[in-house]
């Protein structure tokens, strides 16, 4: 798809879809007004009989016979001005996108509403971020012949507000930057989720390596290692090892580095890389199982990042780091009551094979906080049902020590649309995790589940500032929403962007 700065006002713009956005009652927009008495009431009146009031989600479609140079002209409700927000637009440009795809059209042109010149960039961004990815497919295991046909929509183009003058430089510029970035954005996040829908048959840890090669393989800036086993054996990450011990793929450890010319600080960003889950001896019931192919989407996020970091550029050294193996049965898989030893020296005791997240997790954290030293560091894993429990699908979980670094997260994750929650590492709970034989167990009691989690991990973390995003909700969706086709959804691509790509 490609996006374009229209410079014809609305009334005049040939396109075969022209699309406006209305924050309520559509009688009060000059536009429509405009194209209402161009189309001889012919809006209004559709509005009326199909009761369209602006609402969020509402829209309608006409055929403009002539009135217009644009064949067909859509009326998209967003809501009431004082309520929305720019991820709202997300939304928009990708309902935007779908309409012209269902209609047939080649070409949209979308006229940006009145929001002063502050807010038009990141409504533009949002915008051709939900259209392409409003318009992701996986397609690749699918064979009939309408699984294969491209999407009809090509050109994307918008029409900025400029009261009859001519556009000016600067809105131009604006209008170019925001597609820019929108489309590395969207980039990286449909990278991420095709990495996360790939069958882990396919995903394997080996996979994982793959797909970070050929990012580094892009850019002149970014250069990857992938661990061995062996190598990780002889750094002695024995808690990651354990978990892939079940599986005939090897383990592996991704790190791939973005590094600019001179780098303020050295941010990690470590990624759960279980590419599947079966729940090891403490198996889980086939329906639970099901979606397991997701359990690494916490890597593919990280990884996916480094790409657009690397084309947007950052003024830090950005790592990422995967653990990446897989969690099976057989006659060489890890057992319960097993003790394991981590990297640091920590003693565990398996009481649950299931929770082997926090196991892969735990060594890569002191990985990265012994070899990388970084100022920061995050980590991203569908880590516990527990969290999806207390915030529900669509609500990461955000748990961290340092306020500071944890306040300006959330921050960066709110600007991105992406919802997150930040629950409280309450020390208290630590006694669910003592062990009468090793230091500690892996697993804590059923109510404090996502917080138990994040205390294990705290363990390893120690005194490094250092955020755990807890994303078992929204890495994947069971039913779709405009700009998240059902299936993996490349959560907190956009954030990590957010927070670490120049503007
Ligand atoms: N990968 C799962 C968590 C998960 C659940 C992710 C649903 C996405 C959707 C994780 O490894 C796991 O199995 N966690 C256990 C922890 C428990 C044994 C303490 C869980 O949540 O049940
Ligand atoms: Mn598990
Ligand atoms: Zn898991």
């Amino acid at each position: 798809m490609e996006f374009s700065h229209v410079v014809e006002p609305a009334l005049s713009a040939s396109t075969d879809l022209l699309v406006m956005v209305v924050f309520g009652d559509p009688s009060k927009d000059a536009t429509f007004r405009a194209l209402d008495t161009a189309t001889g009431k012919g809006l209004s009146e559709a509005a009326k009989s199909e009761s369209f009031e602006g609402k969020s989600g509402q829209s309608l479609v006409l055929w403009s016979n002539g009135a217009t140079k644009a064949k067909r002209i859509a009326v998209l409700g967003i809501g009431p001005k004082s309520e929305v927000e720019l991820p709202a637009f997300r939304d928009v440009g990708a309902v935007a996108a779908q309409v012209a795809n269902k209609v047939g059209a080649k070409s949209l042109a979308l006229v940006l509403p009145a929001l002063g010149s502050q807010r038009e960039g990141g409504a533009i961004q949002m915008l051709a971020e939900g259209a392409i990815l409003g318009t992701y497919k996986f397609g690749r295991y699918l064979t009939g012949a309408e699984a294969k046909k491209a999407s009809s929509l090509q050109h994307f183009g918008f029409i900025v507000e400029t009261k009859g003058k001519k556009p000016t430089a600067a809105q131009s510029r604006t209008v170019k930057a925001s597609i820019e970035r929108a489309s590395v954005i969207a980039a990286a996040v449909s990278r991420a989720r095709d990495m996360i829908n790939e069958p882990a048959a396919y995903m394997t840890p080996s996979q994982v390596g793959a797909e970070a090669e050929a990012i580094a393989k892009k850019h002149d800036s970014v250069t990857v290692q992938v661990l061995s086993a062996k190598k990780c054996e002889d750094l002695g990450m024995g808690m990651f090892l354990a978990v892939g011990k079940g599986s005939d793929q090897e383990s592996k450890l991704v790190h791939l580095v973005y590094k600019p010319k001179k780098a303020k600080k050295k941010i990690a960003l470590i990624g759960k890389g279980v590419t599947f889950d079966s729940g090891g001896y403490s198996l889980k019931p086939s329906n639970a199982m099901e979606d397991m192919k997701v359990d690494m989407s916490g890597a593919a996020a990280v990884i996916a990042a480094i790409d657009a970091i690397a084309t947007l550029g950052s003024e830090h050294e950005v790592h990422a780091i995967a653990a990446c193996c897989e969690n099976l049965v057989s006659g060489r898989a890890y057992k319960l009551g097993d003790v394991l030893t981590s990297m640091d020296g920590t003693t565990v005791e398996i009481n649950n094979t299931d929770a082997e997240g926090r196991l892969t997790l735990g060594d890569a954290i002191t990985y990265v906080r012994t070899k990388v030293q970084p100022d920061e560091m995050f980590d991203f894993a569908t880590l516990t049902g527990a969290c999806m429990v207390a915030l529900g699908p669509y609500t990461a979980g955000v748990m961290s020590d340092h306020d500071g670094l944890c306040r300006a997260w959330l921050a960066a994750a709110e600007r991105a649309g992406e919802d997150m929650w930040r629950l409280p590492l309450t020390t208290r709970l630590r006694e669910q995790l003592k062990s009468p034989v090793a230091d500690m167990r892996n697993t804590g009691d059923r109510f404090g589940g996502a917080i138990t989690a994040g205390l294990f991990l705290k363990t390893f973390a120690k005194d490094t500032p250092w955020v755990h995003v807890d994303i078992a909700g929204p890495a994947s969706l069971s039913t779709s929403r405009p700009h998240q086709p059902r299936g993996g959804t490349g959560f907190a691509v956009a954030s990590i962007v957010e927070y670490l790509a120049k503007r």
